[in-house]
């Protein structure tokens, strides 16, 4: 080959390895063999000489064209396939790490806790019934035997309403709904929120209660006090468990008792009960001459509270996970 065909290939062919740039490298092509290409020169230059040459220089830079091809072509590759590599290891998932896993969640302690109460009354034929959480002054007081100026209403400090409505401060008015769309026999339980200007360390403003209620003819104290005793009894797994009626005073129920239940820090009161006051039966279009009942009120949060072994309210309601992620199903 002619030196300087040699020395302009040579040139060629080491732009084209010295860039690892696609476009450098298309750049190197116009300048090689391009229109104005340094080869495409050459190629040019056959026109001016004589026939003898022509044969011999021309396929000497033919061949030169095809070796500056050839290596383009080579390098288009390799650069094509280290492109690859790099996206391919920017890209890489490392299959041997440990999956980020998901924390599997729970019921509250509360939930649980009404759970098991709602599972043994319905072993007992007790129904579940609902009410609303904003009520009228009607089923939360009146039909209870609290009238507008009765001293009781100061027993329990309301959340009043827009409208003359309340934040429901006992779970009783969901016996009122329920009595006046149902004749006896009725036995029921009721779950839900409550709410009370009311906070310590066994106060919460917002708490949770569960009514009873079971009225039919001849429904009487003795059957009261056995209900609660050997709901109690099962609910926390003993036997023995200590039960107190203290005599006590609510204006739906006559006569009225808190039912205390002894723990390991001595008594503590977790509900009210009573003989349903033929007043309320009047209210609600139950003949009191006829049918008598029984009915009480437990708190909910005081019951989680002795289960579990917790010994303030408060911790129920802040949502800290460590302390809710400790109860499994009660
Ligand atoms: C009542 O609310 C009555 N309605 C219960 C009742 C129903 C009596 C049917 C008779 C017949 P009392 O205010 O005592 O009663 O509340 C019942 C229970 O709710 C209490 O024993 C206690 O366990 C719980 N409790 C009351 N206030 C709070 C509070 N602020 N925080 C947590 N628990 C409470
Ligand atoms: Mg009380």
């Amino acid at each position: 080959m002619a030196a300087h065909v040699q020395h302009i290939l040579d040139e060629g062919l080491a732009a084209l390895a010295a860039t690892n740039d696609p476009v450098e490298l298309e750049n190197s092509k116009a300048r090689y063999i391009g229109k104005e290409g340094a080869i495409t020169a050459l190629l040019r230059q056959l026109a001016t000489l004589p026939p003898e040459e022509k044969k011999t220089f021309g396929a000497t830079v033919n061949q030169a064209k095809q070796a500056f091809e050839a290596a383009l072509a080579a390098r288009r590759e390799e650069l094509a396939a280290e492109k690859l590599a790099r996206q391919l290891a920017a890209e890489a998932l490392d299959v041997t790490l440990p999956g980020r896993g998901r924390a599997a969640g729970g019921l509250h302690p509360v939930t649980l806790v009404q759970q098991r109460i709602e599972a043994l009354f319905r072993s007992i034929g007790f129904e579940v019934a609902d009410g609303p959480e904003i009520e009228t002054d009607f089923h939360n007081f009146e039909a209870l035997n609290i009238p507008k100026d009765h001293p009781a209403r100061a027993m329990q400090d309301t959340f009043y309403v827009e409208g003359g409505e309340v934040l429901r401060t006992h779970t009783s008015p969901i016996q009122v709904r329920y009595m006046l769309n149902n004749q006896p026999p009725i036995k029921i339980v009721a779950p839900g929120r409550v709410y009370r200007v009311d906070s310590d360390a066994t106060h919460s403003p917002m708490f949770h209660q569960m009514e009873g209620l079971w009225v039919d003819e001849g429904v009487s104290f003795a059957d009261l006090k056995s209900v609660i005793v050997d709901f109690l009894r099962n609910f926390f797994e003993d036997d023995t468990l200590q039960v107190r009626f203290r005599p006590s005073f609510f204006p739906f129920t006559e006569p009225s008792a808190e039912i205390d239940v002894m723990g390991k820090r001595g008594w503590l009161e977790v509900g009210g009960c009573g003989m349903v006051h033929p007043n309320v039966l009047r209210n609600v279009n139950i003949d009191p001459e006829k049918y008598t009942g029984f009915a009480f009120g437990i708190g909910l949060d005081r019951f989680a509270m002795l289960y579990y072994g917790v010994n303030d309210l408060r911790l129920f309601f802040e949502n800290d996970l460590s302390f809710l992620g400790q109860f499994k199903q009660a």
